[in-house]
């Protein structure tokens, strides 16, 4: 079958070449993938940013397809369905935390940027019939990260002001259409003027350009009081003014660290304004659930930057590592 490939080669980590079909195990379904979707880590990982790289491993953590055959042990009622993959392998029995054998899809076991995959069949879940292969693709890592960290640890409610940066990325683009959907007022970032423009035709409120000298100026001034949450996956020199957009109490849930590591942050700020710095990542399997029924009752679809053909997979993730998306990177794999 054909996958994308990542290799310890230094001269260029990714290659696409023909790997052997996997052999189901007990309690596993073979997914044709028809569609499958970049992450940042998926860019971490051709670097070599990403910690327990293993090689060779077929990257991605995004995919939707058809199951062609279960294993004995699997319910066979999914063959020829069209599914989604949940990319968490053993979150684990505490909704809070995950556990200490968790990984994600994708690496250090292989994933969806292949012609098939297997997977346990509790890792499968329908297609939402709103969206189609390519859209549905886009949906899962991102969807999911963006669920928790809007919901569970941003807290965010109707009417709440919120501020998202850097809105051309994949998690920061469904944490605004969730905000949007759940009736908080949402402000963005970007380093794109057109980014912006993109934004505001999706439901934000206001944006501001990350790139402008004392730029926090702009949010201090729509939310005097600050805002209930900041939903921020870029870390990086800006973070500590950020963090200073922060309402009394309010939640400034990290995701990301697209930017580097935060220059000097003004601890008295933090404790006198009661702030809560919360570290999320990904989110548990009911979550999971959760974002996609969410998903299907606003009628979301995911915004997709482009669709791209196998053989050209490796453009994008020269595009993403250039910045220049709006939204996720798709791949056709198969018909
Ligand atoms: N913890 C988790 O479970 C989890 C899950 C998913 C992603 N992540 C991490 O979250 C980050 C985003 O992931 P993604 O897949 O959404 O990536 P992505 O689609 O590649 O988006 C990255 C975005 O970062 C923004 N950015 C770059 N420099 C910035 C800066 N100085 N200030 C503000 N924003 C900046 C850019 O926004 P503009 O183009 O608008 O400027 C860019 O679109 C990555 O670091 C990724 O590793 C973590």
């Amino acid at each position: 079958m054909k996958s994308l490939v990542l290799q310890e080669d230094p001269r260029e980590k990714l290659v696409l070449k023909d790997s052997p079909r996997p052999e189901l195990k007990a309690g596993e379904a073979l997914v044709r993938i028809r569609a499958a979707a970049l992450n940042h880590r998926d860019q971490w990982c051709r670097v070599g940013m990403y910690p327990g790289l293993r090689y060779p491993s077929i990257l991605g953590s995004d995919g939707c397809g058809v199951v062609e055959e279960v294993a004995e042990g699997g319910e066979q009622a999914w063959l020829g369905q069209e599914v989604i993959l949940n990319p968490n392998v053993n979150w684990g029995s505490d909704p809070e935390f995950q556990g200490y054998n968790y990984s994600i899809l994708g690496m250090p076991t292989n994933g969806t940027l292949a012609e098939y995959i297997a997977v346990p069949v509790h890792r499968l879940h329908p297609k939402p019939t709103h969206l189609s292969a390519e859209e549905a693709a886009a949906l899962p890592l991102a969807g999911l990260t963006a669920f928790r960290a809007v919901f569970r640890k941003g807290g965010l409610k109707s009417g709440d002001l919120v501020f998202i940066t850097g809105i051309g990325g994949g998690v920061a683009l469904f944490a605004l259409q969730f905000c949007v959907a759940a009736g908080a007022k949402a402000y963005v970032s970007s380093g794109h003027e057109a980014k912006i423009e993109k934004a505001l035709a999706l439901g934000a409120a206001g944006g501001f350009l990350y790139k402008e000298e004392k730029w926090t100026k702009g949010p201090a001034k729509v939310a005097p009081l600050g805002f209930q949450a900041i939903i921020d996956g870029a870390g990086g020199p800006d973070f500590g003014e950020v963090a200073k957009m922060l309402a009394p109490a309010g939640n400034l849930v990290v995701y990301g660290t697209t930017a580097g590591n935060p220059s000097p942050i003004h601890i008295p700020r933090l404790f006198f304004s009661q702030a809560n710095i919360k570290g999320s990542t990904m989110g548990n399997d009911q979550e999971f659930a959760d974002m996609v029924a969410f998903v299907d009752a606003h009628k979301i679809k995911p915004v997709l930057s482009s669709v791209r053909p196998f053989a050209e997979a490796i453009s994008a993730f020269d595009e993403m590592a250039a910045g220049g998306q709006f939204g996720k990177l798709v791949i056709r794999v198969s018909e």
